[in-house]
Protein backbone atom coordinates (compact mmCIF):
# COMPACT_ATOMS: atom_id res chain seq x y z
CA UNK A 1 0.00 0.00 0.00
CA UNK A 2 0.73 3.60 -0.28
CA UNK A 3 2.69 5.02 2.41
CA UNK A 4 3.01 8.68 3.71
CA UNK A 5 6.08 9.71 1.93
CA UNK A 6 4.41 8.31 -1.47
CA UNK A 7 1.28 10.27 -0.70
CA UNK A 8 3.12 13.22 -0.20
CA UNK A 9 4.88 13.06 -3.73
CA UNK A 10 1.08 12.09 -5.19
CA UNK A 11 -0.93 14.90 -3.41
CA UNK A 12 -5.05 14.40 -3.71
CA UNK A 13 -5.69 13.50 -7.10
CA UNK A 14 -2.82 13.97 -9.68
CA UNK A 15 -3.49 16.17 -12.85
CA UNK A 16 -2.39 14.29 -15.70
CA UNK A 17 -2.04 14.94 -19.19
CA UNK A 18 -1.94 11.70 -21.62
CA UNK A 19 -2.03 11.89 -25.14
CA UNK A 20 -4.80 10.27 -28.28
CA UNK A 21 -1.69 7.76 -28.65
CA UNK A 22 -2.34 6.71 -25.09
CA UNK A 23 -6.17 6.63 -25.05
CA UNK A 24 -6.42 4.63 -28.20
CA UNK A 25 -3.73 2.29 -26.85
CA UNK A 26 -5.71 1.89 -22.85
CA UNK A 27 -8.71 2.05 -24.28
CA UNK A 28 -8.28 -0.21 -27.39
CA UNK A 29 -10.43 2.24 -29.53
CA UNK A 30 -10.39 2.20 -33.02
CA UNK A 31 -11.94 4.19 -35.56
CA UNK A 32 -15.24 3.53 -35.36
CA UNK A 33 -14.94 4.24 -31.89
CA UNK A 34 -13.95 7.46 -32.52
CA UNK A 35 -17.22 8.90 -33.81
CA UNK A 36 -20.37 11.09 -32.83
CA UNK A 37 -20.28 12.29 -29.00
CA UNK A 38 -17.48 11.20 -26.74
CA UNK A 39 -17.35 12.02 -23.05
CA UNK A 40 -14.12 11.50 -21.16
CA UNK A 41 -14.34 12.00 -17.33
CA UNK A 42 -11.92 12.91 -15.76
CA UNK A 43 -10.70 14.62 -18.30
CA UNK A 44 -7.40 15.75 -16.18
CA UNK A 45 -5.23 17.70 -18.19
CA UNK A 46 -5.23 15.37 -21.49
CA UNK A 47 -4.75 16.81 -25.02
CA UNK A 48 -7.03 13.85 -25.98
CA UNK A 49 -10.10 15.87 -26.08
CA UNK A 50 -8.80 18.63 -28.22
CA UNK A 51 -7.25 15.84 -30.37
CA UNK A 52 -10.46 13.98 -31.19
CA UNK A 53 -12.79 16.91 -31.80
CA UNK A 54 -9.97 17.80 -34.52
CA UNK A 55 -11.12 14.68 -36.47
CA UNK A 56 -14.75 15.62 -36.33
CA UNK A 57 -15.61 13.96 -32.82
CA UNK A 58 -18.00 16.04 -30.89
CA UNK A 59 -15.83 16.26 -27.65
CA UNK A 60 -16.25 17.04 -23.71
CA UNK A 61 -14.34 16.37 -21.30
CA UNK A 62 -15.59 16.59 -17.17
CA UNK A 63 -13.38 17.55 -14.55
CA UNK A 64 -13.59 19.46 -11.27
CA UNK A 65 -10.65 21.25 -12.28
CA UNK A 66 -11.71 23.19 -14.77
CA UNK A 67 -13.65 25.52 -12.28
CA UNK A 68 -10.27 27.10 -12.24
CA UNK A 69 -8.11 29.79 -14.16
CA UNK A 70 -6.79 28.35 -17.24
CA UNK A 71 -3.59 28.99 -16.54
CA UNK A 72 -3.25 27.98 -12.89
CA UNK A 73 -5.03 24.37 -14.90
CA UNK A 74 -2.04 24.31 -17.23
CA UNK A 75 0.64 25.04 -14.57
CA UNK A 76 -0.78 22.36 -12.24
CA UNK A 77 -0.57 20.19 -14.96
CA UNK A 78 3.23 21.15 -15.96
CA UNK A 79 4.47 20.25 -11.85
CA UNK A 80 1.99 17.00 -11.76
CA UNK A 81 3.63 15.91 -14.66
CA UNK A 82 7.08 16.30 -13.55
CA UNK A 83 6.17 14.90 -9.55
CA UNK A 84 4.28 11.87 -11.59
CA UNK A 85 7.10 11.04 -13.99
CA UNK A 86 9.92 11.48 -10.85
CA UNK A 87 7.14 9.40 -8.93
CA UNK A 88 6.45 6.14 -11.81
CA UNK A 89 11.05 6.76 -12.85
CA UNK A 90 12.21 6.35 -9.11
CA UNK A 91 9.41 3.02 -8.55
CA UNK A 92 10.35 1.97 -12.20
CA UNK A 93 10.13 -2.05 -10.78
CA UNK A 94 6.11 -1.27 -11.10
CA UNK A 95 6.07 -0.01 -14.72
CA UNK A 96 6.77 -1.87 -17.54
CA UNK A 97 8.41 1.45 -19.77
CA UNK A 98 7.82 -0.20 -23.81
CA UNK A 99 5.38 1.89 -24.69
CA UNK A 100 7.67 5.05 -23.93
CA UNK A 101 10.89 3.19 -25.61
CA UNK A 102 12.26 1.90 -22.04
CA UNK A 103 12.56 5.94 -21.59
CA UNK A 104 11.07 8.16 -18.64
CA UNK A 105 12.30 10.95 -20.67
CA UNK A 106 9.80 9.62 -23.58
CA UNK A 107 7.08 9.93 -21.09
CA UNK A 108 7.52 12.89 -19.42
CA UNK A 109 7.82 14.92 -23.14
CA UNK A 110 4.92 13.02 -24.50
CA UNK A 111 2.53 14.17 -20.86
CA UNK A 112 4.05 17.91 -21.68
CA UNK A 113 3.50 17.85 -25.34
CA UNK A 114 -0.38 16.93 -24.10
CA UNK A 115 -1.17 19.58 -21.76
CA UNK A 116 0.32 22.13 -23.92
CA UNK A 117 -2.38 20.53 -26.44
CA UNK A 118 -4.83 20.71 -23.86
CA UNK A 119 -4.22 24.53 -22.83
CA UNK A 120 -4.21 25.32 -26.06
CA UNK A 121 -7.65 23.83 -26.80
CA UNK A 122 -8.93 24.63 -23.45
CA UNK A 123 -8.18 28.19 -24.69
CA UNK A 124 -9.67 28.44 -28.20
CA UNK A 125 -12.79 25.84 -27.48
CA UNK A 126 -13.75 26.26 -23.48
CA UNK A 127 -16.86 25.30 -24.07
CA UNK A 128 -15.37 21.55 -24.26
CA UNK A 129 -14.39 21.65 -20.81
CA UNK A 130 -16.79 21.19 -18.01
CA UNK A 131 -16.60 21.73 -14.48
CA UNK A 132 -17.72 18.97 -12.78
CA UNK A 133 -17.46 16.17 -10.87
CA UNK A 134 -18.43 12.68 -10.56
CA UNK A 135 -21.25 10.80 -9.05
CA UNK A 136 -22.92 13.76 -10.69
CA UNK A 137 -22.69 14.26 -14.29
CA UNK A 138 -24.59 17.88 -15.71
CA UNK A 139 -25.84 15.65 -19.09
CA UNK A 140 -28.76 13.92 -20.27
CA UNK A 141 -29.85 10.55 -20.31
CA UNK A 142 -27.65 8.62 -22.49
CA UNK A 143 -26.50 11.70 -24.25
CA UNK A 144 -23.12 10.20 -25.42
CA UNK A 145 -21.89 7.06 -27.84
CA UNK A 146 -19.13 6.44 -25.72
CA UNK A 147 -17.94 7.33 -22.14
CA UNK A 148 -14.14 6.87 -21.33
CA UNK A 149 -12.96 6.79 -17.47
CA UNK A 150 -9.35 6.63 -16.94
CA UNK A 151 -7.24 6.96 -13.67
CA UNK A 152 -9.62 8.26 -11.40
CA UNK A 153 -11.97 5.10 -10.38
CA UNK A 154 -9.69 2.15 -8.62
CA UNK A 155 -6.58 4.72 -9.27
CA UNK A 156 -7.58 6.31 -6.14
CA UNK A 157 -9.51 3.50 -4.44
CA UNK A 158 -7.64 4.40 -1.07
CA UNK A 159 -9.55 7.29 -0.82
CA UNK A 160 -12.65 7.03 -2.71
CA UNK A 161 -14.77 3.98 -1.65
CA UNK A 162 -17.31 1.36 -2.72
CA UNK A 163 -20.64 3.48 -2.46
CA UNK A 164 -18.21 6.21 -4.72
CA UNK A 165 -17.46 3.88 -7.53
CA UNK A 166 -21.07 2.66 -7.60
CA UNK A 167 -22.66 6.02 -7.90
CA UNK A 168 -19.80 7.58 -10.70
CA UNK A 169 -20.63 4.07 -12.62
CA UNK A 170 -23.91 3.83 -12.31
CA UNK A 171 -23.66 7.70 -13.63
CA UNK A 172 -21.14 7.39 -16.35
CA UNK A 173 -23.46 4.69 -17.65
CA UNK A 174 -26.49 6.41 -17.22
CA UNK A 175 -25.34 9.20 -20.06
CA UNK A 176 -23.88 6.73 -22.19
CA UNK A 177 -26.07 5.41 -25.21
CA UNK A 178 -23.27 3.17 -25.63
CA UNK A 179 -20.04 1.39 -23.61
CA UNK A 180 -18.15 2.89 -20.53
CA UNK A 181 -14.67 1.67 -20.47
CA UNK A 182 -12.76 2.33 -17.11
CA UNK A 183 -8.94 1.84 -16.94
CA UNK A 184 -7.24 0.58 -15.21
CA UNK A 185 -8.54 -1.41 -12.91
CA UNK A 186 -5.69 -1.73 -10.48
CA UNK A 187 -5.05 0.91 -7.49
CA UNK A 188 -2.11 3.76 -8.04
CA UNK A 189 0.09 1.45 -5.78
CA UNK A 190 -0.57 -1.40 -8.59
CA UNK A 191 -2.40 -3.55 -6.05
CA UNK A 192 -4.93 -5.59 -7.60
CA UNK A 193 -8.86 -4.77 -6.35
CA UNK A 194 -10.81 -8.35 -7.11
CA UNK A 195 -13.20 -7.53 -3.87
CA UNK A 196 -14.07 -4.04 -5.19
CA UNK A 197 -14.02 -4.97 -8.35
CA UNK A 198 -16.89 -8.50 -7.57
CA UNK A 199 -18.82 -6.23 -5.96
CA UNK A 200 -19.14 -3.35 -8.13
CA UNK A 201 -20.08 -5.39 -10.61
CA UNK A 202 -22.77 -7.70 -9.17
CA UNK A 203 -24.58 -4.65 -8.01
CA UNK A 204 -24.52 -2.81 -11.35
CA UNK A 205 -25.91 -6.04 -12.76
CA UNK A 206 -28.78 -5.41 -10.13
CA UNK A 207 -29.34 -2.28 -11.72
CA UNK A 208 -29.54 -3.41 -15.34
CA UNK A 209 -26.00 -2.72 -16.11
CA UNK A 210 -24.35 -5.39 -18.32
CA UNK A 211 -20.12 -5.33 -17.56
CA UNK A 212 -17.00 -7.55 -18.72
CA UNK A 213 -13.19 -7.00 -18.98
CA UNK A 214 -11.78 -6.64 -22.25
CA UNK A 215 -7.91 -6.65 -22.53
CA UNK A 216 -6.54 -4.04 -23.76
CA UNK A 217 -3.35 -5.52 -25.38
CA UNK A 218 -1.36 -2.78 -26.60
CA UNK A 219 -1.00 -0.84 -23.44
CA UNK A 220 0.62 -1.87 -19.83
CA UNK A 221 2.06 1.01 -18.25
CA UNK A 222 1.12 -0.29 -14.37
CA UNK A 223 2.51 -3.71 -14.35
CA UNK A 224 -0.50 -5.91 -14.53
CA UNK A 225 -2.94 -3.44 -15.88
CA UNK A 226 -4.14 -5.26 -18.46
CA UNK A 227 -7.82 -5.09 -18.89
CA UNK A 228 -10.73 -2.88 -18.80
CA UNK A 229 -13.75 -2.12 -17.81
CA UNK A 230 -16.82 -2.44 -20.41
CA UNK A 231 -20.36 -1.03 -18.71
CA UNK A 232 -23.06 -1.15 -21.21
CA UNK A 233 -26.47 0.03 -19.61
CA UNK A 234 -30.23 -1.27 -19.87
CA UNK A 235 -30.86 1.44 -22.92
CA UNK A 236 -28.04 1.17 -24.57
CA UNK A 237 -28.07 -2.98 -25.29
CA UNK A 238 -31.40 -1.44 -26.83
CA UNK A 239 -30.35 1.11 -29.00
C1 LIG B 1 -4.90 11.11 -12.57
S1 LIG B 1 -6.00 12.30 -13.30
C2 LIG B 1 -6.58 11.44 -14.76
C3 LIG B 1 -6.86 12.39 -15.91
C4 LIG B 1 -6.94 11.76 -17.29
N1 LIG B 1 -8.06 10.84 -17.42
C5 LIG B 1 -5.66 11.03 -17.64
O1 LIG B 1 -5.67 9.81 -17.74
O2 LIG B 1 -4.62 11.69 -17.80
C6 LIG B 1 -7.33 12.24 -12.14
C7 LIG B 1 -8.29 13.37 -12.34
O3 LIG B 1 -9.49 13.10 -11.62
C8 LIG B 1 -10.06 14.36 -11.30
N2 LIG B 1 -11.12 14.18 -10.29
C9 LIG B 1 -11.00 14.19 -8.95
N3 LIG B 1 -12.20 13.99 -8.38
C10 LIG B 1 -13.10 13.86 -9.40
C11 LIG B 1 -14.51 13.63 -9.47
N4 LIG B 1 -15.25 13.51 -8.35
N5 LIG B 1 -15.09 13.55 -10.68
C12 LIG B 1 -14.37 13.67 -11.81
N6 LIG B 1 -13.03 13.89 -11.80
C13 LIG B 1 -12.41 13.97 -10.62
C14 LIG B 1 -8.86 15.16 -10.84
O4 LIG B 1 -9.13 16.56 -10.86
C15 LIG B 1 -7.79 14.73 -11.85
O5 LIG B 1 -7.73 15.61 -12.94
Amino acid sequence: MTDRMDDEIIGEFLLTARSLAEYRAMFALTEDDLRGRVLDCPGGAAGFTGEIAELGVSAVAVDPFYALPAKQVCETALADTDRGNAWSATHGEMYLWDWYDGDPEVHRRIRHDAVRRFGADLEAHPDRYVAAGLPALPFPDNDFDLVLSSHLLFTYADRLDTDFHLAALAELARVSRGEVRVYPLLDHSGAALPDLLASLRAALAQRGIRTELRETVAYEFQSGARDMLVLRSASAEES
